[in-house]
């Protein structure tokens, strides 16, 4: 994309322009002065790494963070040995802050003797206030602190941490902002995920995400199509659209469009063979793109529509307006209109109120519609959202109880689905080689199952014909045709 911009341009200029992305162009020429000068004194080129916790919204966003740093001067290198250490973190359920939490324990200790080790911290946590005061009070080591709204300033925030020792803190309530074409450093050359919305309007009721991504807000087709163009012509194969609920791509779009019309404009796109998409929420879901995913050539063959309960009166409680008929009548249409679909959800269990028997109308649903995987979650509590302030919440005995039992349907009829194209040929995009066996590879089907096969790393990013021999439980082993 824009790598090879001309940053001396922007190194001859004495204030920083006023207008976006220019301005970060900017910092990016100073930072790079920044880090000229520190090589030169230590001999060697500075380095960074990005850890990301959390979904695939926030893996896009540490490949911003990294196309910025390499623009800067940095390579890339282990968390003991960096210069400069990005945790991208996740704030869904509580589990992901602790994590976060027991990593900086190591951190401090490194950096105790790598005192010019620099530390920094975005992502869905650093939107939370009462984060922003544990990491002020315990972990005061910490450089550089910015969220999720204003995750494109962060060179100008990398200049400003290489140029003082204070802890700088930069969080924003909300924007209604989108800054396009800045760097991007791609972890694989043939697939890349693209954002085409941010945000979150539906607030159910035990998630923070409304809360910490902000409102709803869908990037222009025009940029979409374009960056998915220039991709293509950089070598990309396999696209994944993202956004919190894609569904509802379009509707505060000043001239509003469908998700399903946005599809039909990728699928023109030459070169491109996959588009996938996530999430979906089953409220959303058009019949327009029903037919679209049916007629379409390139739409992958697999729908993630999270679930969360098969019980009513707790989807009810959830907030997410539909019921447990509705979303098995969905179900069912897919199934009918595209048989070779691969469904997979995500199911919370241990909502505030939920009886056995709620989760026995979750495992009768996860029966009927056979789900290819499930995702199942732990109710976490966040602070702040609806449920937390909830009165009913369930013993954590009862809800591992309800939990083990789900799991074990749910694995039950994933094994079921997946093994049902067990000596049929299927394409298969290689992603990498096999990180057991060097002499195989692996490749992802349309469906998303995995297949690893006879091959080598030619092979990686291209499109192959596999003889689908073996089911191993979730995945594959196969030969290439
Ligand atoms: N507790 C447990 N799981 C949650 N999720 C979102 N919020 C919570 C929570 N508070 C799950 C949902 C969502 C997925 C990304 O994370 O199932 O679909
Ligand atoms: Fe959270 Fe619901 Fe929005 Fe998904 S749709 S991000 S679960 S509020």
């Amino acid at each position: 994309m824009l790598q090879n911009i001309e940053l001396e341009q922007f190194q001859e200029m004495v204030e920083p322009p006023e207008s976006e992305p220019d301005r970060q162009y900017y910092f990016i020429a100073m930072a790079r002065k920044l880090t000229a000068q520190l090589e030169k004194q230590q001999k060697r080129k500075l380095t960074y790494c990005v850890t990301t916790f959390g979904c695939q919204m926030n893996a896009r966003d540490s490949e911003k963070l990294t196309g910025i740093l390499e623009l800067a001067g940095y390579e890339a290198a282990t968390e003991d040995m960096a210069d400069l250490v990005i945790y991208n973190t996740c704030t869904v359920r509580d589990n992901a802050n602790q994590r976060v939490y027991g990593r900086l324990g190591n951190l401090n200790s490194m950096k105790k003797k790598t005192p010019h080790k620099k530390i920094a911290l975005c992502g869905c946590m650093m939107q939370e206030p009462s984060v922003i005061e544990t990491i002020k009070k315990s972990y005061s080591f910490v450089d550089l602190i910015f969220g999720t709204h204003n995750i494109y300033k962060f060179p100008e925030l990398l200049v400003a941490m290489l140029t003082t020792e204070d802890m700088i803190i930069d969080i924003w309530k909300d924007t209604d902002q989108i800054v396009e074409n800045l760097p991007v450093e791609r972890k694989y050359a043939f697939k890349s995920g693209i954002n085409i919305m941010f945000g979150c309007n539906n607030f159910c009721s035990y998630c923070i995400v409304p809360y910490v991504r902000g409102r709803e807000r869908s990037r222009n087709p025009k940029d979409i199509i374009k960056e998915i163009k220039d991709l293509v012509a950089e070598g990309v194969v396999e696209v994944m659209l993202l956004g919190q609920n894609v569904n509802s791509y379009g509707k505060n779009l000043e001239e509003p469009m469908t998700f399903a019309e946005l599809l039909r404009g990728i699928e023109k796109i030459d070169g491109l063979k996959r588009i996938r998409f996530m999430t979906s929420h089953p409220k959303d879901l058009s019949d327009e793109l029903i037919q679209v995913m049916k007629e379409s050539k390139k739409i992958c063959r697999h729908l993630h529509l999270p679930l969360q309960s098969g019980s009513t009166r707790i989807l009810k409680a959830m907030n997410r307006v539909y019921t447990k008929e509705s979303y098995l009548e969905l179900a069912c249409k897919l199934r009918k209109e595209i048989p070779d679909l691969s469904i997979t959800t995500d199911i919370i269990v241990g909502f505030p109120g939920e009886t056995k028997e709620d989760v026995d109308e979750t495992i009768d649903v996860v029966k009927r519609v056979q789900y290819d995987n499930a995702f199942t979650f732990i109710y976490s509590k966040r602070t702040g959202t609806p449920a937390a302030a909830m009165e009913n919440q369930v013993p954590q005995e009862e809800v591992k109880e309800n939990f083990d039992r789900l799991l074990k349907v749910v694995q039950e009829t994933a094994r079921e689905r997946v093994r049902l194209l067990t000596g049929q040929t299927a394409e298969a995009l290689v992603e990498e080689i096999n990180e057991q066996d060097e002499t195989l590879v692996t490749g992802r089907l349309s469906n998303n199952t995995l297949v690893h096969f006879k091959g080598d790393s030619s092979l990686i990013g291209k499109i192959v014909p596999v003889k689908l021999k073996e089911c191993k439980g979730f995945y594959y082993l196969g030969e290439m045709i």
